[in-house]
């Protein structure tokens, strides 16, 4: 855990050095308003690009964003459609963008059905970025939370099958190794906007005891004001982890 000294709201706190945030309510967001879902999902990015902004200024240390579930495919294919073209967007200009503000930027998912142009653009961004020191982010695209483990049970499973990893070798801390996440912090603190009390599949492993904060605006509407309000909620929590 880390110290937040925020200049602009002075609030001095701990930091959680791991966030998870499941941006959801753009749809709603849309509807609200009479428009399109995908006008939602439009607004949706700008909220994530200024969040992202944020937490790198304040010194988050690692974030991971839920983007597209492994069960977001089931959409009308008008609303994958529109995902996908937003994606594009972010992904070229993440490619100028976050380089100079030394973000790390990692894709956590399984990029194999993914147009061909978006893979080729996620693989150029984390390249690109790959040297930078500063907050890592993880984008979860077609991300689940359950096929990640099994990902991770073949992956052991073939090693100890070519003898390259004996069963008394695996334990909690290599099985992390082979999750998308290898090598990084567990999550101390997942956020969800919408007000939705639910996972969705997001981050089972890694989050298991991560504080949860369920907040009621929608992803559009989300600012930083609210992030530091959770920030220092969090700050608040006194976490045990079994212990009293
Ligand atoms: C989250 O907003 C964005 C994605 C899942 C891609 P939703 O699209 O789920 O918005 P609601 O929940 O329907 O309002
Ligand atoms: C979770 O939101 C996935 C993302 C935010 C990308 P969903 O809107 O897809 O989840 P459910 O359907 O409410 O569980
Ligand atoms: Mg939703």
């Amino acid at each position: 855990m880390g110290l937040i000294f925020n200049k602009k709201t002075s609030y001095k706190g701990i930091l959680p050095v791991h966030i998870g945030i499941i941006m959801d309510g753009n749809g709603r967001w849309a509807k609200k308003r009479g428009l399109p879902r995908k006008f939602g999902h439009r607004e949706g990015a700008k909220t994530f690009r200024t969040i992202t902004r944020h937490c790198s200024n304040i010194g988050i240390k690692y974030l991971t964003v839920f983007a597209f579930s492994t069960e977001n495919w089931n959409r009308p294919f008008d609303e994958v459609t529109a995902l996908m073209a937003l994606f594009k967007q972010y992904l070229e200009e993440a490619l100028c963008d976050f380089r100079k503000e030394n973000i790390k930027i990692k894709f956590l998912g399984e990029r194999s059905r993914f147009p061909q142009e978006i893979r080729t653009l996620a693989d150029e961004v984390e390249t690109a970025s790959e040297d930078s020191s500063g907050m890592v982010l993880n984008i979860a695209m077609n991300y689940g939370g359950k096929d990640e483990i099994v990902n991770a049970v073949k992956l052991i499973a073939k090693e100890v099958s070519e003898k390259k990893l004996a069963l008394s070798d695996i334990s909690k801390e290599t099985f992390s190794n082979f999750l998308y996440t290898c090598g990084q912090p567990d999550v101390d603190l997942v956020i969800r906007t919408s007000g939705e009390f639910r996972i969705s599949n997001f981050l089972i492993w890694q989050a298991a005891y991560a504080e949860y904060i369920v907040e009621d605006k929608l992803w559009p509407d989300f600012k930083t004001d609210d992030l530091n309000r959770i920030l220092e909620l969090y700050s608040k929590r006194s976490r045990r982890f079994g212990g009293v």
